[in-house]
């Protein structure tokens, strides 16, 4: 067979600390995050040793097709590094929106080299996928490991880690997305939380995490709707209300597990939960 269909999740940041600005522009950062059940699917179509073009179709207008695609940032960089003469074909339906902070666009890299590898009978190891990765983009690397890891650097040094308690959650996707380099431009670290990043990471492993999330104070500042969008569903009993990556989702968790919807005008709404996966396998 030369297709294969392969889940790319979402993931969320359950924390997110900001520590430091880095000489190349970039923030070294240390970050917990965790894959969820709201997934994209995409269908590889591989065409060995010919010089066909690569090509992608998405139900999703809004999304690149072309060379800015990270799918093919992901495939071409793979294609330099192994040596592999092919071109694929790519169905992508999307279901995670882009600008969302769930790092849609970088699990379709990452799921793009994990299937491409496998595909081609892992001719790079674990970690030189892990290298490619981390040169697409700063989350790219993570959605690699198991689902649950401790990221630090740029957010592509990956310590992984045992899975945690699932939980059920509401993740609420507002109508508009958010530029992650924007946000970043309103960061002030002088604003940022003063909580020790590796105290958080050892609470939740002891199953009582505190969520929290730096980029949250400037992202509010570049959309106050959002600050508004917290408020209200903290207001609607939601626990641990808390803004994934650079935004615009949040995810939150019931306060009294009774299945209530929060209702938020002009948002979506996804119920979804913590997956994992083993070494061999992809996400499902
Ligand atoms: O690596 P990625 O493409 O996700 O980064 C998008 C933008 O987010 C960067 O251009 C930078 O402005 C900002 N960023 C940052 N520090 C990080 C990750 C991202 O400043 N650790």
């Amino acid at each position: 067979m030369n297709s294969f269909t392969l889940s790319s999740p979402a993931k969320i940041n359950l924390f997110l600390r900001i520590l430091s600005k880095r000489p190349d522009g970039f923030h070294d950062l240390a970050t917990l995050m965790q894959t969820i059940s709201l997934a994209d699917k995409i269908t590889f179509t591989i065409s060995e040793g010919r010089n066909d073009r690569d090509l992608l179709t998405c139900n999703d207008p809004a999304v690149p097709t072309d060379a800015t695609n990270l799918i093919f940032k992901a495939a071409e960089l793979f294609r330099k590094r192994t040596r592999l003469n092919f071109a694929i074909k790519v169905n992508l339906e999307k279901r995670i929106p882009a600008q969302a902070g769930l790092g849609g666009g970088s699990g379709n890299a990452a799921t793009t080299l994990w299937g491409l590898n496998r595909f081609f009978r892992k001719p790079l190891s674990k970690s030189e996928l892990m290298k490619l990765a981390g040169a697409i983009g700063s989350d790219v690397a993570f959605f690699l490991s198991g689902g649950t890891a401790y990221c630090t650097g740029r957010g592509e040094q990956i310590k992984e880690l045992e899975k945690l308690k699932d939980q059920a959650i509401w993740i609420l996707l507002p109508e508009f997305g958010i530029s992650t380099p924007e946000v970043y431009r309103n960061l002030r670290l002088d604003e940022c939380l003063d909580i020790c990043p590796e105290e958080l990471l050892s609470g939740f492993l002891q199953g009582q995490g505190q969520v929290c999330n730096d980029l949250e104070r400037p992202a509010f500042k570049v959309r106050p709707e959002l600050e508004e969008i917290k408020r209200q569903l903290a207001n609607q009993g939601m626990a641990h209300v808390l803004m994934s990556g650079s935004g615009s989702s949040f995810f939150c968790s019931e306060a009294d597990d009774k299945g209530r919807e929060p209702k938020i005008a002009n948002a979506r709404m996804f119920k979804a939960n913590f997956i994992n996966r083993d070494e061999d396998e992809w996400y499902c």
